[in-house]
């Protein structure tokens, strides 16, 4: 397995794949990698075959972080992540400091930003106005530096694969977005690098995300369609058994347009997001 920082490397190493035909997937995230990332490893690997690459990046990006948000207590597990990725058969990790990202940025020499208009306005958008810019902006500095065939997403992030594809196909980006099922842990918990951050008493308490969206699937399930004002005020009946956890938003929605619906039914998806003491949460899934 090869660890490159450099960017000018990576382009290096992208451009050698390009010139002998071989097959480039790209897994970007964030390091302290857990089952969920690993997932996406696979799957990469399945998209390329034995013959291809498998790139995971692993870049703590401060542009999709606002000031007053958690970029640094974002938990950092860099030796275990290498070990992870090589017994995994990870082909490259990526792991380009901020300077080689962002050069000069606090003294204004950085300033371009992919900007998605519509998407990124609603649910994680609304909470963190600045977020997905960071987002949009940072992945496609990667697809420019990677120069992946395929690029693998998590469902869990809903929306952030939602406006990927969108850039994609707004900005003609070469490349395949796949988005694979969320893992969870044995109480339905969302695998995310953020529950590091859950004190025992809040973790215990944090199955209330999943636990919302398996009753709003079984009402949905049981009537055909039930109206989001009802279903919102079951869920927050639902967060009433978990003090420790603030709803933050939940919102009903289609899953490709992200529009919200007023009746919800079979295929609509909900997303919703909470916040503990010190992590915020998020998850979604189709009713
Ligand atoms: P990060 O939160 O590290 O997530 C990296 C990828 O792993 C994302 O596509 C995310 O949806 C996926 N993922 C996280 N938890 C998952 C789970 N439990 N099951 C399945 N997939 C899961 O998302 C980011 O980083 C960043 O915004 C990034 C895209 C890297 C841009 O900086």
């Amino acid at each position: 397995m090869r660890k490159i920082s450099k960017v000018t490397a990576m382009q290096r190493y992208a451009a050698e794949c390009g010139r002998s035909g071989t097959r480039v997937a790209l897994v970007p995230t964030m390091g302290c990698l857990h089952a969920g990332h690993m997932s996406l490893v696979h799957k990469a690997r399945k998209q390329v075959g034995p013959g291809g690459r498998v790139v995971v990046s692993i870049y703590v990006n401060p542009t999709q972080f606002a000031a007053n948000e958690d970029l640094d207590a974002y938990p950092r597990t860099l030796d275990r992540d290498l070990a992870d990725c090589r017994a995994a058969g990870v082909d490259v990790v990526f792991m380009p400091s901020d300077s080689s990202m962002y050069p000069d940025r606090e003294r204004g020499g950085y300033s371009t930003y992919v900007n998605e208009e519509n998407l990124s306005a609603s649910m994680e958008g609304g909470s963190r106005p600045t977020h997905f810019r960071g987002v949009t902006t940072v992945v496609a500095k990667l697809f420019n530096i990677v120069r992946p065939d395929v690029a693998i997403f998590g469902a869990k992030d809903w929306q952030q694969a939602a406006i990927i594809r969108r850039m994609v196909r707004d900005l003609n980006m070469a490349v395949k977005i796949t988005v694979a099922p969320t893992v969870r842990e044995a109480d339905g918990l969302a695998m995310s690098s953020r529950n590091a951050n859950l004190s025992p008493a809040e973790r215990a308490q944090a199955d209330v995300l999943y636990r919302s969206l398996r009753a709003a699937r079984a009402a949905v399930r049981a009537a055909g369609s039930v109206s989001a004002a009802k279903l919102r005020s079951g869920i927050r009946r639902v967060f009433k058994t978990a003090p420790l956890a603030k709803l933050d938003y939940v919102e009903f929605f289609h899953p490709d347009t992200l529009e919200p619906v007023r009746t919800v039914s079979s295929g609509t998806r909900m997303a919703l997001a909470a916040r503990f003491s010190r992590a915020r949460l998020i998850d979604n899934e189709r009713l």
